[in-house]
């Protein structure tokens, strides 16, 4: 077990892009930062680099878990929570968006679902009592402006028609909003005043994102990045949700650079999302506030 007073944060999808910049930039503000990754070659490579630019005395750790496989979340947060004490921030960073063939994970959902969110939703799930451990703690879900172009069937949180990667990616974005929002109201039910919750946009940014896509996405990324954002820009809304002092009590939000948006969704009503609630429980088959 580590030591309470030390700062720990879990930063999912750090072996590239937006998550990368996040973990650095925790860890060079004295976290004690672990990474949540698929790949372990990736995994120790990343660790390593993060490591040497870390405050002194802070470690940087890895923990393996595929999010799209349910039971290795049960298998991590099982492990976070024998190995930590407590946990102070929360980044669901991972994120993809897949090909033109409809894929299935482990579990038998639709894989950018399972990925998406399915997987962030079940670890944060798991993780709320460490992170109630904290005195303070903040959860930040990397969302994005696609969540405008979702299409979602509420009673399945499949795409509502024919299957297409952009709108299943578009959706897993709208539930992470939705999911954010009501995962603060439910806080706040609760009079659990001392964990807060947000979602953003990072921009549009020249990671690796797209690669497990599509020619289409992949070529467009490609063609594209010369006038995208850069990574480390990426990360700076997601660095800023999880240390600034200014947003330390707010809860909910959806932010652009930095700055509150409201969500332009004809979908996301409160109906919806406590069906968007109540259904990724079943699905994870693990009850949640
Ligand atoms: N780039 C953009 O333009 C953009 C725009 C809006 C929103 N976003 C969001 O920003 C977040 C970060 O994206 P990025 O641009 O940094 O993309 P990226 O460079 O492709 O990085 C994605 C990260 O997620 C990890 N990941 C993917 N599937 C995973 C799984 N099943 N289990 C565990 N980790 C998994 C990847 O691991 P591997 O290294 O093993 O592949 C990688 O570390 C995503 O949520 C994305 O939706 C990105």
């Amino acid at each position: 077990m580590t030591q309470s007073s030390e700062k720990i944060a879990l930063v999912t999808g750090a072996t590239a892009g937006i998550g990368t910049v996040t973990a650095r930039a925790l860890a060079q503000q004295g976290f004690h930062v672990v990474l949540l990754a698929r790949n372990a070659d990736k995994a120790a490579r990343t660790r390593r680099e993060i490591q040497q630019l870390a405050q002194p005395g802070r470690r940087v750790d890895v923990l393996l878990c595929d999010l799209s496989d349910l039971g290795q979340v049960r298998r991590a947060a099982e492990e976070f929570r024998q190995r930590y004490g407590h946990l102070d921030v929360l980044v669901n960073n991972a994120g993809l968006v897949l090909g033109d063939e409809r894929q299935v994970s482990a579990d038998g959902y639709e894989l950018t679902l399972a990925t998406n969110h399915l997987g962030p939703l079940l670890l944060t799930n798991l993780l709320l009592d460490k992170l109630q451990q904290s005195p303070t703690a903040r959860i930040v879900n990397v969302a994005s402006m696609a969540y405008q172009f979702a299409k979602p069937d509420f009673k399945t949180l499949e795409v509502a028609g024919s299957y297409s990667p952009m709108r299943a990616y578009a959706n897993s974005k709208l539930y992470n909003i939705m999911f954010t929002q009501e995962l603060a109201r439910r806080l706040r039910q609760r009079g659990i005043t001392t964990v807060t919750t947000n979602s953003l946009h990072p921009g549009v940014v020249a990671s690796s994102f797209g690669q497990s896509s599509n020619w289409f996405t992949r070529a467009f990324y490609k063609v594209a990045a010369p006038f995208m954002t850069s990574s480390e820009e990426g990360a700076q809304t997601s660095i800023y949700l999880a240390t600034a002092p200014e947003v330390a009590n707010i809860s909910g939000g959806y932010f652009v650079k930095k700055r509150p948006e409201a969500v332009k969704s004809g979908y996301n009503t409160l109906e919806n999302a406590q069906q968007l609630w109540q259904l990724s429980e079943q699905l994870t088959g693990a009850t949640f506030l």
